[in-house]
């Protein structure tokens, strides 16, 4: 049986005032029973004090990019080890924004999650397509482009030690959520994609959906077969909110 995870990205927002408040609301609330494991992904600068206020709490804490490299003349980047000595446990790979403006091909991506690997950090690796992919019926070629890339380089051994989160790029901040049954599907197919590779891996893996989850949609979300949780943007800046999704994963 595989646990509901609840992972808040953070994106650029937040200063030490707002990241306490957020921190110490979110613990103060985790929902009885764990049903669901919760992640915070705060920005670099502001990993430690968000690990010194998570210490004693059952929240975890991730990081939002590493650098594919381990060490070095890399001005500005930051390796899987470091996040690892700061007390993070995963880190978010190929996120739609990152690919779209920071120009991070599938290559690159896979570079990313196998160095987070080789830290002993569970990547969270993003796949998901565009509106013009979809319209265009790309959906899946989009996703197993983006998907053997990273079976390529870190096979599907790499995938047992990681998480999924599938965030069509068009519900993404835009308060159009893909319907459960849509999201299921995608879903659907990314375990069938890795069980190709290995049944017992794909059956195992966490995927997490991502794009426009709130309390009142994330329900109806986490209760289809193939959904394990939810990769959290904008409602994740709100401890009150957070909760929210967070109440929903323990009433699936
Ligand atoms: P929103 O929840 O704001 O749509 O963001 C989703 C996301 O990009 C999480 O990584």
């Amino acid at each position: 049986m595989r646990r509901i995870l609840v992972a808040g990205n953070w994106k650029m927002n937040g200063d030490e005032a707002a990241n306490a408040a957020l921190v110490d609301g979110i613990v103060a609330g985790v929902p009885e029973g764990g049903q669901a494991d919760l992640l915070v992904c705060p920005p670099f600068p502001y990993l430690s004090s968000v690990a010194v206020r998570l210490s004693g709490s059952a929240v975890m804490l991730g990081a939002q990019t590493v650098s594919e490299h381990p060490k070095g003349a890399f001005t500005g980047e930051v390796s899987a080890a470091m996040l690892g000595e700061l007390g993070c446990r995963y880190v978010i790979v190929g996120h739609s924004e990152r690919r779209a403006l920071f120009g991070e091909t599938s290559a690159t991506v896979a570079s990313k999650f196998s160095a987070a690997l080789d830290a002993d950090l569970t990547p969270i690796l993003c796949v998901g397509e565009t509106l013009d992919d979809r319209e265009a019926g790309r959906t899946e070629a989009v996703i197993d482009e983006q998907l053997d890339a990273v079976l390529g380089q870190s096979g599907a051994d790499g995938i047992r030690r990681a998480v999924i989160a599938y965030e069509p790029v068009w519900a993404i901040g835009t308060g159009k959520t893909a319907t459960p049954e849509q999201a299921q599907d995608v879903h659907r197919h990314i375990r069938s994609r890795i069980a190709a590779h290995d049944a017992g891996i794909a059956a195992g893996v966490q995927i997490l959906y991502g794009g426009s989850v709130k309390g009142d949609n994330a329900e109806g979300l986490f209760g289809m077969p193939d959904i394990d949780g939810g990769l959290i943007g904008g409602a994740s800046l709100n401890a009150d909110d957070f909760l929210a999704i967070a109440g929903a994963a323990t009433r699936v």
